[in-house]
């Protein structure tokens, strides 16, 4: 693991600045928004779920996709609060779990828990040089900003191929990743109005990561769970309505109206069929 000279340097993805102001607004904002364990991506829900078991559910199903129960070493790209860090060291046996973010108060709040299983680090995936190969790799509500709007389609594709082919370099053979991404399902009329709900990033469409993992992962499933991103959103709004005079003594009336707006619209777009949530599961090419 220690021919740098091939590790990616170049950035195509949404900067760390931007990045930072979105989910900087500032954990107690969260708090009031998302579940118990400042989960920030879509649930998978069973019938009787409510938000926190809909979310512990998404997590079991990645650690299950990844193959990474009972392993030494696992990586979260884009671990946001940590809820998956935890759930693998402690219900999933995993030894060591490394999550990646580019959130210092996301990685100050996973420390403030100190884990000896545990490592959080403030770092894009494309800076992460581990010394040994990681057993499984998850990824969940990252991809997302791996690129920013405006690409030619063939550098876009090229940066999500450096994704994959990063992640075939720090994987052990027949390793599974894991991987959650909100997908345009197709370039629309209603384009402009997606760019303005997603607005710092561009998303991927649908195919764009299969045909990226080309040649250094093979596909194993894919599954579309735009229902689920709805249902999510559903809930996320209620809880914001629910703590509405909080969350503007937190952040002022017009982000906390702004914010709303967003699950609103974001949740036409899942309803509509305009904006997909994939979850991928990829094995790793010999
Ligand atoms: C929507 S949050 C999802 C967090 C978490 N996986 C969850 O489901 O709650 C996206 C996360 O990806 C991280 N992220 C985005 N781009 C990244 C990159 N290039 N390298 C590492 N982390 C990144 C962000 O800092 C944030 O923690």
């Amino acid at each position: 693991m220690t021919d740098t000279a091939a590790w990616p340097s170049e950035r195509t993805g949404a900067s760390p600045e931007a990045i930072m102001s979105h989910y900087d607004m500032g954990n107690d904002f969260f708090r009031l928004v998302l579940d118990p364990e400042m989960i920030y991506s879509c649930a998978l829900f069973a019938p009787g779920d409510d938000l926190s078991a809909a979310q512990m559910r998404k997590l079991d199903h990645h650690i299950e996709a990844a193959g990474a129960a009972n392993k030494s070493r696992v990586l979260d790209i884009g671990c946001g609060w940590g809820a998956m860090l935890r759930r693998l060291v402690d219900h999933a046996g995993v030894g060591h779990a490394v999550g990646l973010t580019l959130s210092p108060s996301q990685a100050q709040w996973i420390r403030k828990t100190p884990n000896p299983k545990i490592e959080v680090r403030e770092q894009d995936w494309r800076d992460h040089k581990p010394e040994r190969r990681y057993d499984a790799i998850v990824s969940v509500g990252a991809f997302e900003h791996f690129v920013h709007k405006g690409l030619d389609p063939r550098v876009k594709l090229d940066a999500y191929r450096e994704f994959f082919a990063y992640c075939d370099k720090v994987l052990v053979t027949d390793g599974r990743l894991s991987l959650q991404t909100i997908a345009y399902s197709e370039r629309t009329k209603v384009q402009p109005l997606l760019d303005k709900t997603f607005p710092d990033s561009d998303l991927p469409l649908e195919w764009e990561p299969i045909a990226a993992a080309e040649g250094t992962f093979s596909l194993i499933a894919a599954r579309n769970d735009a229902d689920h991103y709805y249902q999510t959103l559903v809930l996320w709004e209620q809880n914001l309505l629910a703590n509405y005079d909080k969350a503007v003594a937190l952040v002022g009336k017009e982000r906390t109206d702004e914010f709303r707006r967003y699950l609103r619209l974001s949740g036409i777009g899942f309803r509509g069929g305009m904006v997909s949530l994939m979850r991928y599961s990829f094995r790793k090419k010999y």
